[in-house]
């Protein structure tokens, strides 16, 4: 069976990341994998999380299976984060399930999509997250591409955005970021948004939503605004959330898929399918993240450390954004900076080549992936001034 197959080449952004590891350089800086870091480079594991786990872990009854639509605690507590109107009840037109994180979602969807229409298109948009090409590819569906962002990556194209996404046939799906976009930290404004529900129920194709930073660009309620605005005014949506970031639980897999529907029973048809597609794959998500998620939303005080913490990160982003901008113009950068001030989240191009990259790591122990996508949580105090003249010494050259 194995002894025809061949290797894959590595992952880009993993073997960055060994690549950093076996860097003896003390001073080296790691801005290659999407994790959120604190004012110390650390990851930490959020106070409101390690108390939640301490609680669920004393009051667990039993680890006996859960079901496919994941822990109805979570459920409930989840879907007011992007709803105003959360507790409706039957007539809903709104289905929800737990995932195996964002990518979880994100694969369900494409598993549904692939299933109501096998020949539908899912449109991405140039550039997008490195994973979202390979999730739909999986599930057998063709992939086009809107323009999100200019080819330096670092401004928004939305005439041209707006003028692809004109031309997309019904029956199609547009996905679309929510908040602080992967790679490029170019976020849509409202105006945008309201223009592209207009589209696409003037045209009739499917919007996606890729909610994995809710509450990092803007504020938690703010985040969410895009959502609400096309649910009051689209027929049927589809909405990827991922609890990776926003409560630091990258390894435990926290996520959920919620669509909308037509019809109360065409929500109910969704559902069975997806619970097919489910048992087929991971059978039913895993637990723990979501206690932990349900207990930190349902308890008014773990709730309010939650949002502080997640206040402090978003705020430290944006501090991180402006320092930097400052620190480049200080070090005399050739270039402007200034489009980092308007950006959120923690991704940005800094607008270098393959060649830069590896400049920038050969000489300066600076880890960027080699499209110049860098995560900038890995800035603090202690090495983001460093880090300005090490990118205006690799420009200069
Ligand atoms: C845009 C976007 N969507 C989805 C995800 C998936 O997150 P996870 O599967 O870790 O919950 C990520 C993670 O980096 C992301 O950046």
């Amino acid at each position: 069976m194995f002894e025809h197959i061949q290797p894959l080449p590595e992952d880009p952004i993993l073997s960055l990341m060994a690549a950093c590891r076996a860097d003896s350089r003390p001073d080296r800086i790691d801005l290659s994998v999407g994790v959120y870091r604190d004012a110390r480079g650390q990851t930490p594991v959020l106070a409101a999380v390690r108390r939640a786990e301490q609680i669920h872990l004393q009051h667990q009854q039993t680890k006996a299976y859960q079901g496919m639509a994941g822990d109805p605690g979570f459920l409930a507590a989840i879907a007011g984060l992007w709803r105003d109107d959360a507790s409706r009840g039957e007539g809903d037109r709104w289905g929800l399930m737990q995932t195996t994180g964002g990518t979880g979602a994100l694969r369900q969807a494409a598993e549904l999509i692939a299933r109501c229409r096998r020949q539908a298109r899912v449109w991405l948009g140039r550039p997008c997250w490195g994973n979202h090409p390979g999730v739909f590819q999986a599930a057998g569906l063709a992939l086009a591409e809107y323009p999100h962002a200019d080819p330096a990556g670092q401004r928004l194209d939305g005439d041209r955005l707006l003028a692809t996404l004109a031309q997309v046939p019904a029956g199609d799906v547009v996905l679309l970021q929510v908040g602080c976009h992967n790679p490029t930290g170019i976020d849509l404004p409202l105006p945008i948004w309201d223009l592209i529900a207009e589209m696409a129920l003037r045209r009739g194709f499917l919007v996606l939503l890729d909610l994995a930073y809710q509450g990092l660009a803007d504020g938690l309620h703010a985040d969410a605004e895009p959502v609400r605005r096309l649910a009051a005014r689209l027929p049927e949506l589809l909405l990827c959330v991922s609890f990776s970031k926003n409560f630091g639980l990258y390894r435990e897999r926290t996520g959920a898929l919620a669509w909308l529907a037509g019809t109360p029973a065409a929500v109910r048809a969704v559902q069975s399918q997806l619970f097919d597609a489910v048992r087929a794959s991971v059978s039913m998500p895993p637990a723990h993240g979501a206690a932990v998620v349900a207990g930190i939303l349902t308890d008014v005080g773990l709730r309010r450390l939650w949002q502080d913490e997640l206040e402090a990160m978003r705020l430290r982003l944006r501090d991180v954004r402006a320092q930097l901008a400052g620190q480049l113009q200080a070090a005399g950068s050739p270039r402007d900076f200034s489009f980092l001030l308007s950006q959120r989240g923690m991704f940005c191009f800094l607008g270098i080549d393959a060649g830069q990259a590896r400049y920038l790591r050969e000489r300066h122990g600076v880890y960027v992936l080699d499209s110049g996508r860098a995560n900038l949580a890995g800035l603090h105090a202690g090495n983001i001034e460093r880090f300005a003249v090490a990118l205006v010494d690799t420009l200069r050259r």
